[in-house]
């Protein structure tokens, strides 16, 4: 089977990588690709804001399967145009992408299903937005309805952070996205990633992971998309998972097939483990980036035909087959990153790094030409370690970052933490 993987991030390296093993493959194309993708897979020009030219490009190479990794072509409806073509496609619809594209509707759903998640309110004015935050107190947490790269999130430890943010999000700061706004209870406990496969009715447990969204050590400074990830999250054991699966995928999958819109793809659950068990923060409508760089090394079973089952409504049995091993990614990012990252400095040390035991390497905003590796946007490279445990795999994976060299670059040194303390 020919399969077309869209997006150019560190997560598609993983995909693309990962897909390439897979008997079934005949040949694998990315679009846009990256430089790792180019390793496993022909990069491709296509315009993905064009669904008609995606549509043609799978006409032209008898393409089987088409797999979405970025949420914004699932939310501009990319799957929903590639079914009606007739080519089959990993990832919601449009309408099912709204579990991700719209805080405020999972919230609703959350509620109308009985899902467990914070007590909230939904506004289309600073004035009324404020008025509830302040008789709620602080801390309280304000968020833009709308994809808002990770950045529409503040939690407010002060009512005065709370009101500055609804007028910065009214104001303006995130467009369209922030017209309408979701004010919401701050949770207390452990947050974790849990990752379930999903055919429309039914739902695959896939893995857990725990990321690190903070820029600085100590998970300090401003969020980011991610500066490191390990999988499995020791909090989300086997009794956890079930939980998970029957209080928040399960009903969540019911709830959005009742309302005429089954979901198809990765349902990514952003959880907080507190006293009183899992509560959802966030659904995502995808796989996470940098999640599935630590997953996927663990995955003892083709990838193809799970993604090629959900997009066609008969996910096999399961259970999914992952290796007990920890992995552990080090996101390595461009000096600057998240405000303003430095592009076109020079990186060496990739393949040193990539051979080392127990490591494997993405490639994320990275650049090649003329014989040089550049960086060429903010999480530029991704380096995973695997290992029979955190410390392990934590240990292995800086010692391939510390096979790079690269003068304009930073990584946390901290990641997994949480894990080895364990
Ligand atoms: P989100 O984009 O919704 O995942 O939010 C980004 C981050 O903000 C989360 O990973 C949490 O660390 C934090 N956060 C979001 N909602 C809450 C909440 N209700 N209580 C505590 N922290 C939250
Ligand atoms: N790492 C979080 C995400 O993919 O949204």
């Amino acid at each position: 089977m020919n399969v077309l993987l869209i997006g150019s991030g560190g997560r598609e390296h993983a995909l693309a990588a990962a897909l390439s093993k897979s008997p079934m493959l005949t040949k694998l194309f990315a679009a846009p690709g990256n430089p790792g993708t180019a390793a496993c897979a022909e990069n491709v020009d296509v315009n993905i804001a064009s669904h008609s030219a995606v549509a043609d490009f799978c006409r032209l190479h008898q393409i089987g399967l088409v797999i979405i990794g970025p949420e914004m072509p699932l939310v501009a409806g990319l799957a929903d145009d590639l079914e009606a073509a007739g080519v089959p496609a990993f990832g919601p619809s449009k309408a099912a992408a709204r579990l991700e594209g719209s805080k405020g509707f999972t919230k609703d759903l959350c509620r109308d299903f009985g899902i467990p998640t914070g007590a909230y309110a939904r506004f289309t004015s600073a004035k009324a937005a404020k008025a509830y935050a302040r008789s709620k107190g602080a801390p309280i947490v304000v968020k833009a309805d709308g994809l808002a790269a990770g950045k529409g999130v503040v939690v407010a430890m002060s009512v005065c952070e709370a009101e500055a943010a609804l007028d910065r999000i009214f104001g303006g700061a995130f467009g369209a996205a922030g017209a309408s706004v979701v004010v919401e209870e701050f949770l207390e406990g452990e947050e974790a990633s849990f990752f379930a496969l999903c055919d429309g009715e039914h739902a695959l447990a896939f893995a857990s992971a725990q990321d690190h969204k903070r820029v600085g050590e100590g998970d300090t400074g401003p969020n980011t998309g991610g500066m490191g990830a390990y999988s499995p999250a020791p909090i989300m054991t086997d009794e956890m998972s079930a939980r998970v699966m029957r209080e928040i995928i399960e009903p969540a999958l019911a709830g959005m097939a009742s309302r005429g819109a089954p979901f198809k793809g990765m349902l990514f659950a952003g959880l907080m483990i507190g006293k009183d068990g899992p509560k959802l923060i966030e659904f995502n409508a995808r796989f996470g980036d940098p999640e599935t760089q630590a997953i996927l090394p663990r995955l003892e079973e083709d990838l193809l035909p799970l993604l090629l089952g959900s997009a066609l409504g008969r996910l096999p049995p399961g259970p999914v087959r992952l290796s007990p091993d920890t992995a552990l990614t080090v996101v390595m990012a461009a000096d600057g990153y998240p405000d303003t990252p430095l592009r076109g400095t020079e990186i060496h040390g990739v393949e040193r790094a990539a051979d080392m035991e127990g490591v494997t390497l993405c490639h994320a905003g990275t650049r090649f030409e003329g014989g040089r590796l550049t960086a060429d946007g903010g999480r530029v490279l991704n380096i995973t370690g695997r290992g029979a445990d955190a410390a392990q795999a934590q240990q292995r994976a800086y010692a391939g970052v510390d096979a790079i060299h690269w003068q304009g670059g930073f990584c946390r040194r901290d990641i997994g933490w949480r894990a080895v303390k364990k």
